[in-house]
């Protein structure tokens, strides 16, 4: 990965002045090269994109187990053929105004972005910096921690707690003047949730100055309250949401953050609000007919929780350890490396995911469809004998 000093170099031999050199490394600036500077995700994952050697049973990369509902699909696809026009219609508002109701907030805290990796690099380049660190749990979802690196800024981890939560006071404690304090709720990779208490406390007593992120990729799969309202009344709170998990949208690439106006200014300040209202308009029509569905939403989300309680079942009868989730995920304890038996999951045709570095005997699993899981339990069967 590029470190500071490297991407300044950079574009000092791409002909830049010092000055402006130091002007783009800045908050200004930086985001453009920072939105790729976190570890590329997929080099963190296990099924191969550009070998195209996919396994058979897709559980290693968070991804839902189908895709979009089929009444959005049928949305999206009407408008390919006014896809001539930037803008055919209201699509960007209305995806807006659709958000806002649902969450209860107004209208002007919604921004919709190409995914949410985009914005979640950004935030960290907006509030972090050499002087004012970035705070996350350790284990958590890691992209934030290379962006922040790239731009300088001090990482500091602290573990979750015995239950898995965030340790807000740990957190504050450790670095009490930070930029950014990230919470990822429910957390990726274990899927736990940080109730929305240990939130407030945090937003009630972080310095004033600093951010609070709540990334809620993977909200829809839980029962947890979100942390829009914070976001709603507050300058200094920002939701991050993304249309990847649950919605079965990985490949259209749609998110959104809900902050103020005054926080979304930051994020923007470079390219003048284009990465976030010149979109896919397949994306954009169907995100916005997605989150009404509420009775889909439910059915997906009771039909993921069906496919996990099996597992869950499976995996105690055969006495091994697993971390109780509240998202499409779950970190199961192999009691052994847990690479060699990611390796033995893929040569029987199912792709699981990978350790995380404090967990080293750990996989993450995703929690695909009930013949997904069955799949993965069977092979467990073969490969613990
Ligand atoms: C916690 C979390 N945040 C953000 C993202 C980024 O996802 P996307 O860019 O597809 O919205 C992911 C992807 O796995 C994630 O797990």
């Amino acid at each position: 990965m590029h470190d500071q000093s490297d991407a300044r170099q950079d574009l000092l031999e791409r002909g830049y002045s010092r000055r402006q050199a130091a002007r783009i490394m800045g908050v200004l600036g930086a985001g453009v090269a920072a939105a790729s500077a976190g570890t590329p995700l997929w080099a963190q994952r296990n099924d191969g994109p550009d070998e195209g050697n996919f396994p058979k049973v897709r559980i290693g990369s968070n991804e839902c187990w189908t895709g979009p509902f089929p009444v959005a699909q049928a949305e999206a696809a009407k408008i390919i053929g006014h896809a001539n026009f930037y803008h055919p219609g209201t699509e960007v508002t209305d995806f807006k105004k659709t958000l806002a109701t649902i969450e209860g907030v107004p209208a002007d805290h919604i921004l919709p972005w190409p995914g949410s990796s985009d914005p979640l690099s950004r935030i960290v380049v907006a509030f972090c910096s050499p002087k004012k660190g970035l705070v996350t749990a350790d284990v958590s979802y890691e992209q934030p921690w290379g962006t922040a690196e790239w731009a300088g800024a001090k990482v500091t981890k602290v573990p979750l707690t015995s239950d898995y939560r965030h340790d807000v006071k740990a957190m504050l404690a450790a670095d009490p003047q930070a930029g950014l304090y990230y919470v990822c709720s429910p957390n990726n990779p274990t899927g736990t949730i940080t109730p929305i208490a240990d939130i407030e406390w945090l937003v009630a007593n972080k310095p004033a100055g600093s951010v609070v992120l709540v990334d809620e990729a993977y909200l829809h799969f839980s029962h947890a309250k979100s942390a829009a309202y914070l976001a709603a009344k507050r300058d200094d709170v920002v939701v991050l949401r993304t249309f990847s998990k649950l919605f079965g949208m990985a490949g259209m690439r749609l998110g959104a953050t809900i902050a103020s106006p005054a926080l979304h200014e930051q994020l923007m300040r470079y390219d003048g609000k284009r990465m976030s209202t010149n979109l896919p308009l397949p994306s954009v029509v169907c995100g916005t007919v997605a989150l009404t569905q509420k009775a889909l939403i439910e059915q997906r989300r009771a039909e993921m929780i069906a496919a996990r309680d099996y597992t869950f079942a499976h995996l105690k009868k055969r006495g091994i350890k697993f971390i109780p989730s509240d998202a499409n995920m779950f970190m199961v304890d192999w009691g052994k490396p847990a690479k060699g038996v990611q390796d033995q999951f893929m040569a029987a045709g199912v792709g699981i995911g990978r350790n995380w570095a404090p967990w080293p005997t750990m996989s993450r699993v995703t929690v695909g469809s009930m013949a997904d899981m069955q799949a993965f339990c069977a092979a467990l069967d073969k490969i613990m004998v």
